[in-house]
């Protein structure tokens, strides 16, 4: 049981009320533990007790996740903090835009890819020298076939 203090608010929670008011399972909040994304005191029993925060910066990691940062980068973040702080909302301000960037990148990444399948749809040759999808970073590609560097350009 959480100890309770004056206004009624429990001061720490254990790791089945995290679950509870986090939505996110026990188990899940064992792994990003492990991975240092949150962090606990242990009791006298040897019981897991989470300071409240925890459940904000749950929030954060799940956000976060749901937009695609890998749980290194999210970690990262996190360790701009200290560690039982909860991210405030300039914490959430400067990461989230920097996340922002990224988002716009790879969405010109996954843009590039669509126009590369819609080639590829119904053609299924594959082929090393034609398709981009199967050869992406052929650069010499267009300059003709074979080792466009070890051929000597007349
Ligand atoms: S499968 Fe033919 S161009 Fe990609």
């Amino acid at each position: 049981m959480s100890r309770v203090p004056q206004h009624g608010l429990p001061m720490t929670l254990s790791v089945g009320e995290v679950a509870r008011r986090s939505g996110v399972a026990v188990s899940t909040l064992h792994f990003y533990e492990t991975k240092g994304l949150i962090r606990s005191e242990r009791t006298v029993g040897n019981q897991r007790r989470y300071a409240r925060a925890v459940l904000r910066r749950v929030s954060f990691i799940r956000v976060a996740q749901r937009v695609g940062i890998s749980l290194a980068d999210i970690a990262a973040a996190l360790a701009t903090l200290p560690v039982t702080a909860a991210p405030g909302r300039e914490d959430w301000a400067r990461l989230s835009a920097a996340w922002r960037a990224e988002l716009d990148e790879r969405i010109a990444q996954l843009k590039k890819l669509r126009d590369a399948l819609d080639d590829c749809i119904g053609c299924g040759c594959l082929s090393i020298d034609r398709c981009r999808l199967r050869n992406p970073n052929d650069r010499l590609g267009d300059d003709g076939a074979g080792p466009q560097r070890l051929l000597v350009k007349k």
